[in-house]
């Protein structure tokens, strides 16, 4: 009996072990391998994600007609995602996503200096060493639920100025029977340091390298967002959408008011939501829904987060992606699940610090679906 248990373990244990894909994907200009994983679900989404930047290279997802398509804008090679021309597509974004003002933060009395690495101000984790560009540790599992992949990385005390040594994990996994893929955060650190991590996938649900995404329509649960200034640092206001072209309350075509902010700094849509949720809630909620007609796919995103960067892709610039496709202005938008923007300069928005002792958590959840035709 014991021998028999002992052998079906073993014997899930190989199957499921194979049902990992693990591949050399290249190397960093510096001689380091990076190794890409897939993850599959049995109604057909294929996820790939890669050591370098713990980012999601490619995203399978059905259509209407079963058809599969890449849903989200990458390169074929590393070489690709250290070049110019990779906007931090699909990677983990941190030690602090989005902007800090002038690159200046105080905390416990001592003022830390970051990379302006978007003038005037700090982004996306700063850059040489943000952690989108280094390289993870990867712990692949699968369970009777489904498959993931673990990644981990320690980020030295003062790595790109922040403060404290960082031990991140990133979790993305795959359940067996639905198109969903669930993204957990981790981090704890020796120094009270801030943390904001997510992930920059640029979607577009037609299929990315797809003319724009304009006529997708986007539905946020959001009743307020934050306004910025010229630099797109929130001015401190928590304002209401209502009468705004930011009002995505109801599911709204992306491209019905985008002109109305063509001249603003955002150059679009580049804006955080604060998301309507439960004070203290740590569930998932809904944050997003986004639905392409033509091919009827929806994206569904649920987040722990309290807020959601919409970036229309304004900066997009044609670069050849995958397969040569071309990722045009606005071809493909982020919905990046967040705290809100320089939240460590700004004492009213929900803290982004981290203290010894506390662990950092956050969950977002992209669930797919393929909406049928009204009757
Ligand atoms: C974020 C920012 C945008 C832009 C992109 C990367 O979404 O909010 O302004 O910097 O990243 O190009």
């Amino acid at each position: 009996m014991r021998y028999s248990i002992g052998l079906s373990t073993f014997l899930l244990a190989v199957v499921c072990t194979v049902a990992i894909g693990q591949e050399p994907f290249g190397k960093t200009k510096d001689g380091e391998s990076v190794e890409i994983y897939t993850l599959k679900s049995s109604k057909g989404l294929v996820a790939k994600i890669m050591t370098r930047g713990a980012t999601l290279v490619q995203l399978h997802v059905p259509d209407k007609d079963g058809n599969s398509a890449d849903v989200i804008n990458g390169f074929d090679s590393v070489t690709g995602y250290e070049s110019e021309d990779n906007q931090y597509f699909g990677c983990t974004t941190g030690r602090v996503c989005n902007r800090i003002a002038k690159g200046k933060f105080t905390l416990d009395g001592k003022e830390h200096t970051l990379a302006i690495n978007n003038e005037p101000n700090h982004l996306h984790g700063g850059s040489e060493r943000s952690l989108d560009k280094v390289i993870w540790k990867a712990r692949p599992f699968s369970n009777e639920r489904g498959s993931g992949v673990r990644f981990s990385y320690t980020s030295p005390d003062g790595e790109e100025g922040y403060p404290g040594k960082l031990d991140v994990t990133v979790v993305f996994s795959v359940p067996k029977d639905a198109n969903r893929l669930l993204i957990s955060y981790r981090a704890t650190t020796d120094k009270a340091t801030p943390v904001n991590l997510t992930n920059h996938a640029y979607f577009n649900l037609a299929g990315a390298g797809s003319d724009t995404v304009l006529d997708h329509a986007l539905r946020l649960n959001a009743d307020k967002y934050t306004p910025t200034d010229d630099t797109l640092i929130p001015t401190g206001k928590i304002e209401s959408v209502e009468g705004t072209p930011v009002d995505f309350r109801k599911a709204t075509r992306i491209g019905k008011r985008i002109d109305s902010l063509t001249e603003t700094a955002a150059l679009g849509y580049d804006h955080n939501f604060v998301l309507n949720k439960p004070e203290g809630d740590a569930k998932l909620n809904f944050a997003a829904s986004l639905f392409d007609r033509g091919s009827r796919r929806r994206l569904r995103i649920s987040t722990t987060e309290p807020g959601i960067q919409f970036y229309s892709g304004n900066f997009l610039k044609g670069q050849k992606g995958k397969d040569g496709k071309i990722y045009a202005h606005r071809a493909a938008l982020c919905l990046e699940t967040q705290h809100f923007p320089d939240s460590v300069n700004q004492q009213e928005f929900p803290s982004t610090i981290l203290k010894p002792g506390e662990t950092y958590r956050s969950m977002t959840q992209y669930a797919f679906s393929v909406q049928p035709v009204k009757k």
